[in-house]
């Protein structure tokens, strides 16, 4: 690069074209992940921690092989059938680069095969500005930030500020060497008592763990994301922004965006399965005057393997603005409950992504929302 193509942008575009702050805001631009030549992750000690045991099985027979072909081409077509709609919203819309999972790479800790960068909503989180990059906690994530550096270099060069999350070394110390990964029983347990197969060795996060509400984001400690990554983000952010650490009911929590989703300015659903726990949370929301609405479960047919996640991914939507939703076209109690919340539904078929490790809202990065940083829960 020619010095003078570096990174500077003119005066009117410092208006940065990255700015977003809450989950609600009139939508203008959004990134739509790619799964094109994902990767089954290998069934490792961690990784077991993160699949659904009734998956285990196929992620033996597959690790480190690619999707078996009809999964992968349906995905695919899902999130196409994303963008589609997305656009024909007036969103703009824009895709990361296509890599190669396949390539197996090994670090001075561990050695490992790709994954997929579908789940744009993990790897980044964009609060106002700035792009934040996650260490993320997979190791088969690893080097999933390559897919998104053409277009966060081309934001930077657009005025945004560009963070990366302190990597991770993942070593085995990042992993909990006695968790009872084999024994299912005892480990949820173990982790609805608040312990979990991350350990505090180092910070670690991933972006859709943290959920924005102007000033104030909500995070949860995960199996992704742990107290040290928390702490790195409250410092990192700094004052103008207050950090709640809020716990749900949850036996393998993972990313708060189908557990606590808020729906416009005083309105939150919550998943009736993973109720907060939390009473100053609770009272935050309910002094403010937030509503806390229960979506119905999701219904996601049984030829869609959720090998990584629940059926709640029926309330992993996209809200364009405050009244009108993206939703999973087949969801049909959670697009008649979202009609009766007042919401224009806008449905997609996007049920073909769900085994790739999310639905809707994991799927994109928002860019753009019309808004300011504000205060939802009085100063
Ligand atoms: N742990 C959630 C569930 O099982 C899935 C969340 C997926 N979200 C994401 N951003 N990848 O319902």
């Amino acid at each position: 690069m020619k010095e003078s193509e570096v990174a500077v942008a003119p005066k009117q575009q410092q208006q940065s074209v990255v700015c977003s702050y809450n989950e609600w805001d009139p939508l203008e631009e959004i990134i739509v992940g790619r799964i094109d030549g994902a990767v089954v992750p290998n069934l490792t000690r961690e990784f077991k921690t993160f699949a659904k045991p009734e998956y285990w099985d196929f992620f033996r027979k597959y690790g480190g092989k690619p999707y078996p072909e009809d999964l992968l081409l349906k995905g695919m077509k899902a999130l196409d059938n994303l963008q589609m709609v997305l656009e024909d919203q007036g969103v703009i819309v824009k895709r990361p680069d296509v890599i190669d999972f396949t390539k197996t790479y090994r670090t001075m800790h561990f050695e490992s095969s790709g994954f997929n960068s579908g789940n744009a909503r993990d790897f980044l989180l964009v609060i106002g500005d700035e792009i934040i990059e996650s260490p993320m906690a997979y190791r088969c994530r690893y080097f999933e930030y390559e897919a998104y550096r053409s277009l966060i270099k081309d934001y930077f060069k657009k005025g945004a500020r560009w963070t990366a999350g302190p990597k991770c070394s993942m070593s085995d110390e990042l992993y909990d060497q006695t968790f009872p990964v084999d024994d299912i029983e005892e480990s949820k347990k173990l982790i609805l008592s608040g312990r979990y197969i991350t350990t505090e060795y180092e910070p670690c996060f991933d972006g859709a763990d943290f959920t924005r509400f102007g000033r104030d984001i909500l995070v949860s400690r995960s199996l992704v994301t742990n107290n040290f990554g928390i702490e790195w983000m409250r410092r990192h952010l700094g004052p103008e922004y207050r950090i709640h650490v809020t716990r749900f009911y949850d036996d393998s929590p993972m990313h708060m965006d189908t557990t606590w989703v808020p729906i416009g300015e005083g309105r939150v659903l919550s998943c009736p399965e993973r109720p907060c726990l939390d009473s100053n949370i609770l009272d935050m929301f309910k002094t403010a005057g937030w509503e806390i609405h229960k979506p119905p479960p999701g219904l996601c047919p049984p030829q869609i393997p959720l090998h990584l996640t629940s059926r709640w991914l029926s309330m992993n939507i996209i809200m364009l603005d405050q009244n009108r939703v993206v939703v999973e076209a087949s969801e049909e109690p959670t697009i008649k409950f979202l009609k009766n919340l007042g919401l224009k539904t806008v449905p997609v078929d996007i049920k073909g992504f769900f085994p790739f490790g999310g639905g809707l809202h994991c799927a994109t990065c928002d860019i753009r929302r019309k808004g300011t940083l504000r205060s939802y829960f009085g100063n």
